[in-house]
């Protein structure tokens, strides 16, 4: 058996969305001190499969690391360092880049999405991204990998590698990881599309509320968020056939940390005229805070980078003696 463990991360890809704190971030809160030792990621190279300018990266690197102290990790409950940093995610996903087949790479829908009509001219790297993420996960053994919805794919692609893995060699090495895909938010929508995801990876989508918007910032988001003429339906499963609405009430159920039933009962048959303004009056309560102490914090980059340093330290004392018995497994 397996020690719990929880890994998971995100990418300094560009600004913090609210799909990636309430997908993400916030439930990596959630899990930190309940036990079990967790462990959060700066996934920089990641990040680096699609074109990023170095100045961008390492400003995006500190960014994200201030979001996730401001958010609430606490680096003495909770590993926090940047991927780069470890080189053993690297050195493991060699390995997996050898057990995983092509065909299974040929499923995975983040990547069409990603590379879009011009596959050929996507990078080799971004082709290869979930064995770097199976690696990621399994160089510490994790057990819980919370995650939004569009990385349950990946995450099971993992379990599928680290099957492989213990089949061929004959060994139970790796654990069968599950992701955690929980709460209201798991995807989190475009404010001006219902059916597309809202994406700090698409720079294109200005209805999105970043982590360092300002009051007014978010306000005017919410106000100007897509919506269907009719006021909210009475009970939650009139939210099926709209989109929008359900979206702007998912968000509404993760910041106010209640179920989306429970908030269908204090809104329902609202109109959204009614209903944006207290929308907009729960996310600035939520994330002004968050944002304020994250500008805090990128005033002090010394302090941002030696937090990442003590971590990755941390984070090769779990991995290095991983990485070595695998190597010994494979007959290196
Ligand atoms: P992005 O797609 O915004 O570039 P990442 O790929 O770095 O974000 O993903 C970081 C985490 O945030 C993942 O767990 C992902 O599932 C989650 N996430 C990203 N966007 C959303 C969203 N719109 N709703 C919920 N979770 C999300
Ligand atoms: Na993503």
């Amino acid at each position: 058996a397996f020690t719990p463990r929880v890994f998971s991360g995100i990418q300094p890809s560009g600004g913090l969305t609210l799909g990636n704190y309430l997908g993400a971030m916030k439930r990596f809160v959630d899990m930190q001190g309940s036990g079990i030792e967790t462990i959060y990621c700066v996934v920089d190279m990641h990040a680096i499969t699609v074109w990023q300018d170095p100045e961008a990266l390492r400003r995006q690197t500190r960014e994200l690391t201030a979001g996730y102290l401001a958010a609430g990790l606490d680096p003495t409950k909770s590993i926090l360092f940047n991927q780069s940093q470890v080189p053993e995610h690297a050195q493991l996903a060699w390995i997996f880049n050898c057990v995983a087949r092509v065909g299974w790479m040929n499923r995975m829908t983040q990547f069409k999405d990603k590379a879009g009509k011009n596959a050929e001219k996507a990078s080799l790297g971004l082709y290869a991204y979930p064995a770097l993420m199976a690696a990621d996960i399994l160089v510490y053994h994790a057990t819980q990998v919370p995650v939004g919805e569009d990385q349950k794919q990946h995450v099971e692609l993992t379990r599928d590698i680290a099957a492989k893995f213990n089949h061929d060699y004959g060994v139970e090495f790796f654990p069968m990881t599950d992701p955690v895909i929980e709460g209201a938010a798991t995807r989190v929508m475009s404010l001006r599309d219902g059916t597309k995801k809202m994406s700090k990876s698409d720079p294109s989508d200005a209805s999105r509320i970043n982590m360092t918007d300002d009051a007014d910032a978010i306000a005017k988001k919410i106000r100007k968020a897509k919506t269907d003429p009719e006021p909210l339906p009475s009970e939650a499963t009139g939210l099926a056939e709209r989109p929008e609405a359900r979206n702007l009430v998912n968000i509404y159920a993760a910041l106010s940390e209640q179920s989306t039933e429970a908030v269908m009962r204090e809104v329902g048959g609202r109109a959204f005229s009614e209903f944006k303004p207290m929308l907009a009056e729960l996310a600035v309560e939520k994330l002004a805070p968050i944002s304020s102490e994250m500008a805090r914090l990128m005033q002090e980059p010394a302090e941002i980078d030696r937090i990442l340093k003590d971590g990755s330290e941390r984070a090769r004392d779990i991995a290095a003696p991983i990485l070595r018995k695998t190597y010994e497994i494979v007959g290196m």
